[in-house]
């Protein structure tokens, strides 16, 4: 048999990466605690098989055969038996510990361990499990089943049999993976996030428009969304916590996050999730 993945977090990154393996034949278990969201993500992933079988791009067997190896589950039990734990809750140190150490004590001593954080230091996640030789980041790009991205991050302890193992599963799931350093923002945010913080800045000078600076991106940088489309969609509120922890970890004030950015995650406007950010999603809705 496969090995079994377990995916804990059935949010937009915990559904696309447990959508990847299941398609890429591994038996996948999505854990969240609510059965809500499992839900969702259940019919988040089985709207995009239907989509690429209407498109002729998938076989309606492909996509059976998908949606048999997805389970679902509330219990964190479902760690008891994985080859992989792949982690994509809330993006928030304590949370993520918490997790952890109830996870690491559960599953089998010898299962690959992986966080996708976009930006919490892999050795401080990995000081919260059991042997923390096999904790690695294992970063994916949203959306997850069309990005070919995975950064993987070696924490102080990985082992180098835990970063080939990972190296492997990435590959197998037809992504191309990129060894990191464990450094603030990887090199994935370390690039992005001060863009999107500058377009954010332009935008509060007056320099531009919204539509004006994402043109400028899109059609002068080949860019597929202008940064604050973008923003948009990866959530105000995440940029925000990335820019907090390039600024903090880094110690330089040319990764201060924009006032305006702060300020509308202090209003709620997170973007497409919350239907307002730079622009408005409500209508389309
Ligand atoms: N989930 C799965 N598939 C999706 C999708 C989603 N949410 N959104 C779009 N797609 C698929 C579509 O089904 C379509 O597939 P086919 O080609 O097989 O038909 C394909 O993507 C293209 O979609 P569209 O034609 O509808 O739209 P598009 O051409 O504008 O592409 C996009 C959409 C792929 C999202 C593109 O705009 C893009 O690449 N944007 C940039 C995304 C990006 O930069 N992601 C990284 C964010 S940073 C991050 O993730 C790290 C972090 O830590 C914050």
């Amino acid at each position: 048999m496969s090995e079994r993945i377990v995916v804990l977090g059935a949010g937009q990154m915990g559904s696309g990466i447990a959508h990847v393996f299941a398609q890429a034949g591994y038996p996948t278990t999505v854990q969240d605690v609510a059965d809500a969201a499992l839900a969702r993500s259940q019919k988040l992933i089985s709207g995009l098989l239907d989509k690429a079988v209407d498109k002729g791009k998938m076989a309606p067997e492909a996509r059976g055969a998908t949606l048999a190896n997805l389970t679902w589950a509330t219990s964190l039990d479902a760690v008891k038996d994985a080859a992989l734990v792949v982690e994509a809750v809330v993006e928030n140190l304590e949370a993520k510990q918490a997790l952890w150490q109830q996870v690491s004590a559960l599953a089998p001593s010898d299962a690959v361990l992986a966080s996708n954080t976009s930006s919490l230091p892999i050795t401080q996640l990995g000081a919260s499990v059991a042997h923390p030789e096999r904790f690695i980041g294992m970063h994916f790009m949203n959306p997850v089943p069309v990005m070919q991205l995975v950064e993987v991050i070696k924490g102080f302890l990985t082992t180098d049999e835990v970063h080939r193992k990972v190296l492997a599963w990435a590959r197998a799931v037809g992504k191309t993976p990129v060894t990191v350093e464990d450094a603030p923002g990887f090199i994935a945010n370390r690039i992005l996030m001060p863009m999107i913080n500058e377009a954010v800045f332009c935008l509060a000078e007056g320099i531009s428009t919204r539509e004006d600076i994402d043109t400028v991106m899109k059609l002068g940088m080949n860019h597929p969304m202008g940064p604050l489309t973008l923003a948009d969609f990866i959530g105000l509120d995440t940029c925000l916590a990335i820019m907090e922890v390039l600024h903090r970890d880094l110690g330089d004030d040319k990764y201060r996050p924009a006032p305006l950015l702060r300020k509308m995650v202090q209003a709620g406007l997170y973007g497409r999730k919350s239907g307002r950010g730079f622009y408005d999603y409500r209508e389309a809705k």
